[in-house]
């Protein structure tokens, strides 16, 4: 597909992540990557090799990975985000492959990676079930995807439209919160055995640094700060809302799925 093909979903993330790209770097949330590192030791006999780090956005992942051995390319909508992540490589004396494409098709041949990764980015995805064919597809069998994304236990409508609510309102880019379950479906319909499913909250820990990280428009802070007020209880409850030190904190449901290409 196209750089200038996209639809308006992927564009949508495309202009947003082009413009916020700066804020990607150290000292974000995302570069403690320790949830990665947990992760990938819970996969059997997995051993550096050839890596597709998609959506890879600053590049705390992929980095990660060619740090410790693989040989990595990083895959994002964003050109900014690609150019930041690649000039962190240089600064860490970092060798990786950049590749500027949408999440959901790849142009790589089939069965030429033994791990694909994916970390909070998956909710911008305009189209989850052919991202998963594609990941399937470009593993050879018995190669890792690990998925790590904001998500929802089964069952929680509530909660679930009320997060929609607030993250689209945060960052208009932001597509859908797929639940634990459909996860697991989309991999298993892909062709991929799923070996672990796990959701670990994970502490939100100051809603105005969550703007500024979008920079949500000061109508749309208005418009979180009066969900977060009437938030539902079911929401309430399950994101635990809390005020701490005059900070609004909640805690994610960051699901992290690891799974495998059926060998046939
Ligand atoms: C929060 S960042 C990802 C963080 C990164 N994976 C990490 O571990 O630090 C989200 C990224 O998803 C990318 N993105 C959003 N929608 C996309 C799509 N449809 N295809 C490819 N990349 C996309 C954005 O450009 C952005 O760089």
């Amino acid at each position: 597909m196209a750089m200038d093909d996209l639809n308006p979903i992927q564009r949508a993330a495309q202009q947003q992540f082009d413009r916020q790209s700066e804020r990607y770097g150290k000292g974000h949330i995302l570069s403690d990557i320790s949830d990665v590192i947990d992760a990938l030791g819970r996969f059997d006999r997995l051993k550096p090799a050839r890596a597709l780090d998609v959506a890879a956005g600053g590049g705390h992942t992929g980095l990660y990975l060619a740090s410790v051995g693989w040989q990595v390319v990083l895959a994002d909508i964003s050109a900014a985000m690609l150019e930041r992540a690649a000039a962190a490589a240089r600064e860490r004396g970092l060798r990786v492959e950049t590749r500027q494409h949408a999440a959901e098709t790849f142009p790589y041949a089939d069965a030429s990676f033994d791990l694909v990764t994916c970390r909070v980015a998956a909710h911008h995805f305009s189209d989850p079930p052919a991202f998963v064919r594609e990941t399937a597809r470009v593993l050879k069998p018995g190669g890792a995807f690990l998925l790590i994304d904001g998500s929802i236990e089964d069952g929680q409508p509530v909660a679930e439209e009320w997060a929609h609510n607030v993250e689209k309102l945060r960052d208009p880019s932001h597509h859908r919160l797929l639940s634990q379950g459909t996860w697991t479906k989309l991999c298993q319909d892909a062709g991929l055995r799923v070996v672990f499913s796990e959701l670990q909250p994970f502490k939100q820990p100051d809603l105005n640094w969550y703007f500024e990280t979008a920079n949500t428009s000061p109508e749309n802070r208005a418009k979180v700060l009066d969900l977060v007020r009437l938030a539902p209880p079911e929401a309430s409850k399950l994101f635990r809302l809390a005020e701490e030190d005059s900070k609004i904190v909640w805690w994610w449901q960051r699901l992290v799925l690891g799974a495998q290409r059926i060998v046939i």
